[in-house]
C-alpha cells in the first residue's frame, strides 16, 4: 500500500490487515512506556487545512509514539494564509523529504490531488470534504471489534447529516466491504435516496437501506453511529429548525430501549449534544464515544506502519 485516500478500492483483505495491525498496536498504548522504535528516521508531516481536535492530535500521537520526527502544519500558522496554493504547499514540504504526508482538507479530492502530484511521499487522507475519512471507518471497525463476537453480520444505524459526511460515506464503504447491513437514518434532504448512486456503493447497494423515520431505522440494529450536522457545509434549507430536527432525530435512550435495548452507541466527535444525541446516551454504559478517540491513535499507528515501515510483520516492529 503506497497511500490511503480511502476505503474505496480497498480489497477486504487491505481492510482486514489494517484493522488487526490496529488490534496489534492497542497494546503499546497500555504500556507503562508507550514507545516503540518502528519509524525511526521517518519523518511524518501532518497537514491539517480544516480544524481538527482528534483526528491531528491521534496522528501527531501516533507518530511519537512510533518514535517518528513529526511536524504539524496548520492553515492558520502556513503560507495557505498567505494565499499559497495547496500544491505550492505541499510542494514546499516535499523538498524537506517527508515520509508521509497526512493531509485533511476542505476540498472532496484533495488528498488523491496530493498523492498524484507528490510522487515521492506516501499520502494519508485525515478528511477531505464530503469524500473520505478512511483512518475513522478504520478506528469505528477496531472499536466494534472490542464490543461485538465479530464485526462482520451486524446491522448498523448510521443518522443524521450522512450526505455532508466523509464519516459516514467511509464507514458505509467498510462496512458495505464486511458484508453488514447498513441502515441510513434522516430527513430526506439529509439522507436522500439518491446516496444509492454513489458509484462506489455499486453492486454491494441491496446492503443499504434508507429509512426517514427513526425508530424504524434502528430497530434491531447493534450499532448506531450518530453524526454532526455539518452547519459548515448546509449551504441551503436542510430542516425548517434545529429543534424540530432534533425533535425527530435526536438518538435518546428512550428510543433506544425501546427498538434496540442492546445496541452500543458511536459518534465521530464533535458533538452537538443535545441535537443528534442526548447527553444521557452520550455519557451512558452504551456509549463507545471515549473508546473510539482512544482507539483513534493505534489505528493511525497502524496506517503509518502500514505505509512507512516497509515490509515485516507487526511483530518485528513491536
Ligand atoms: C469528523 C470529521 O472531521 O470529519 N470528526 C473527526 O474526524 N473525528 C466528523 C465531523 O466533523 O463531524
Amino acid at each position: 500500500m503506497r497511500h490511503l485516500l480511502g476505503i474505496e478500492g480497498l480489497s477486504l483483505e487491505d481492510f482486514e490487515t489494517l484493522i488487526n495491525n490496529s488490534k496489534n498496536f492497542v497494546e503499546v498504548g497500555q504500556r507503562d512506556l508507550k514507545k516503540v522504535p518502528t519509524l525511526r528516521g521517518r519523518t511524518v508531516i501532518n497537514m491539517f487545512m480544516e480544524p481538527s481536535t482528534r483526528t491531528r492530535t491521534s496522528f501527531e500521537i501516533a507518530g511519537k509514539r512510533m518514535s517518528a520526527d513529526v511536524v504539524n502544519v496548520g492553515s492558520s500558522d502556513s503560507s495557505a494564509k498567505k494565499g499559497e496554493t495547496l500544491l505550492d504547499t505541499a510542494r514546499t514540504l516535499q523538498a524537506m523529504s517527508p515520509d508521509i504526508v497526512v493531509v485533511r482538507h476542505s476540498e472532496s479530492g484533495a488528498a488523491q490531488f496530493l498523492a498524484q502530484q507528490l510522487k515521492d511521499t506516501s499520502i494519508v487522507n485525515a478528511g477531505d470534504g464530503m469524500h473520505e475519512h478512511p483512518t475513522q471507518a478504520l478506528l469505528d471497525c477496531l472499536t466494534i471489534s472490542q464490543v461485538l463476537p465479530s464485526i462482520k453480520g451486524i446491522k448498523i444505524a448510521i443518522v443524521g447529516d450522512v450526505i455532508h459526511s466523509r464519516v459516514a460515506r467511509s464507514n458505509i464503504l467498510a462496512h458495505v466491504l464486511l458484508g453488514n447491513e447498513i441502515h441510513l437514518i434522516g430527513p430526506r434532504t439529509l439522507v436522500p435516496e439518491m446516496l444509492l448512486c454513489d458509484k462506489a456503493y455499486g453492486k454491494y447497494r441491496k446492503q443499504i437501506k434508507i429509512y426517514n423515520n427513526l425508530k424504524e431505522g434502528l430497530r434491531g440494529c447493534d450499532i448506531v453511529m450518530c453524526l454532526r450536522i455539518q452547519m459548515e457545509r448546509l449551504k441551503g434549507h436542510f430542516f425548517s429548525s434545529l429543534q424540530e430536527y432534533t425533535d425527530i432525530f435526536c438518538v435518546s435512550e428512550k428510543i433506544l430501549k425501546d427498538v434496540a435495548p442492546d445496541c452500543f452507541v458511536m459518534h465521530p466527535g464533535p458533538m452537538n449534544r443535545g441535537v443528534e444525541i442526548t447527553t444521557e446516551v452520550a455519557d451512558g454504559p452504551r456509549s463507545l464515544i471515549e473508546r473510539q478517540v482512544n482507539n483513534g491513535v493505534s489505528a493511525r499507528m497502524a496506517v503509518l506502519f502500514t505505509l512507512a515501515a516497509g515490509r515485516g510483520t507487526v511483530e518485528d516492529f513491536k
